[in-house]
């Protein structure tokens, strides 16, 4: 039962936080707490309780899903009306002064209105040192443990990467010259479903020619040449959790510009892949694909960073990036997945971008997804 362990994982840091209670309002978060898939909810995390907050829609199924885990971990309440008067309805029962509540989600009117109506009507801002009960913004906490996949998740996504890489290893069956990118994304799209995944994880990229320069293209009526190269970036949601692959196609011998593009970025790709091991830290890795672009003269080109954690959604922390001010740098760990996606994009000449997706190990990593990293198509 992967969900207690979380909730006792993300208690301890609330309670080290000194906060009687911890509202949880991201949907990712509340079913990484609970296995709770609604398009609505709230956890409010008490000490000894997890409070699972739905509305009449999802009342049976959330009961159902707590009754399988065959724990009083988690109690299901039914929201009568909405969920801020709900969650505060609760939390005047239990008591609670200091309230933790995930900066990153809760929009400021909803923290007004909450903390105004906690406090019976006082204006806001309140005080934390004071007489009545307060909201206190906290950082990623179940983001932070959301970094770390446990047994269960490794063996979903580990599976997701295996179906996306059959996808992948198929890319000759959609590219050819003539078809058009939004054909060939359309088709790639069903194929994600045909492999078992709910949906694509994201809007799929089929970039090629000129728009191969375009790092996030959107897929066009454009079709394809001899002498394209064509950024294939997609991805699916197998049981709830994101796998993300990229691969660039040749049609026909590459320009001398283009094909010194392949190279470095196959370098590159192949040099993260090679730093990742529990200890180094997000901006060593990115470093590492980032500097082999740099020696040839594609520094320029490689203007995103070099990946990003996936799991109940496509962009997760660790972000591999650059140090920035305010960004975590914090060392990587076994048990954390996430992207290696170099890329080099120059107007007039193409773009190429490879992205696999790997799983830190004890040792260094596990590559999730596996399909040949250049292709070239003979036209
Ligand atoms: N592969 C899509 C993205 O990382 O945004
Ligand atoms: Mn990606």
């Amino acid at each position: 039962m992967a969900v207690l362990a979380r909730i006792e994982r993300v208690r301890a840091d609330v309670h080290a936080a000194s906060l009687d209670a911890f509202v949880v309002t991201h949907l990712p978060n509340i079913r990484y707490l609970t296995g709770f898939t609604g398009t609505a909810g709230a956890v409010v995390l008490l000490p000894d309780t997890c409070v699972l907050m739905v509305d009449f829609r999802y009342v049976t199924a959330a009961q159902a899903l707590v009754a399988s885990l065959q724990t009083g971990a988690i109690v299901v309440e039914t929201v009568p009306n909405t969920y801020d008067a709900a969650i505060v309805d609760l939390l005047r029962r239990e008591s609670c002064r200091r309230i933790g509540i995930e900066a990153a989600w809760l929009s400021v009117s909803r923290f007004n209105a909450m903390s105004s109506d906690l406090a019976g009507g006082a204006p806001t801002p309140l005080r934390a040192d004071g007489p009545t009960p307060v909201l206190v913004a906290t950082d990623r906490i179940v983001e932070r443990a959301r970094m770390i996949k446990d047994l269960s998740e490794i063996e979903t996504i580990r599976e997701g990467g295996r179906r996306i890489s059959g996808i992948a290893r198929r890319l000759r069956d959609f590219v050819a010259v003539g078809r058009r990118e939004d054909e060939i994304a359309a088709e790639l799209d069903a194929a994600i479903r045909g492999a078992g995944f709910s949906r694509p994880a994201f809007d799929t990229i089929v970039a090629s020619g000129p728009n191969s320069a375009l790092p996030h293209a959107r897929p066009t009526e454009r079709r394809l040449h001899a002498g394209d190269s064509t950024v294939l970036d997609f991805g699916g949601v197998y049981d709830g959790y994101c796998v993300d692959l990229t691969r660039t196609v040749q049609l026909g011998a590459p320009s001398e510009a283009l094909r010194q593009i392949y190279e470095a970025v196959a370098r590159a790709h192949q040099a993260a892949v090679a730093a990742v091991r529990p200890g180094v830290r997000p901006s060593v890795i990115d470093a590492a694909a980032r500097d082999v672009l740099v020696q040839h003269g594609l520094g320029e080109a490689f203007g995103h960073g070099t990946g990003h954690g996936i799991g109940l959604e496509i962009h997760e922390d660790p972000r591999i990036a650059r140090e920035s001010p305010g960004l975590p740098d914090q060392p990587v760990e076994p048990g954390m997945i996430f992207t290696i996606e170099p890329g080099a994009y120059v107007p007039d000449t193409g773009g190429v971008r490879i992205e696999d997706d790997v799983l830190v190990t004890a040792d260094g990593c596990e590559l999730l997804t596996d399909a040949p990293r250049l292709m070239m198509i003979d036209v």
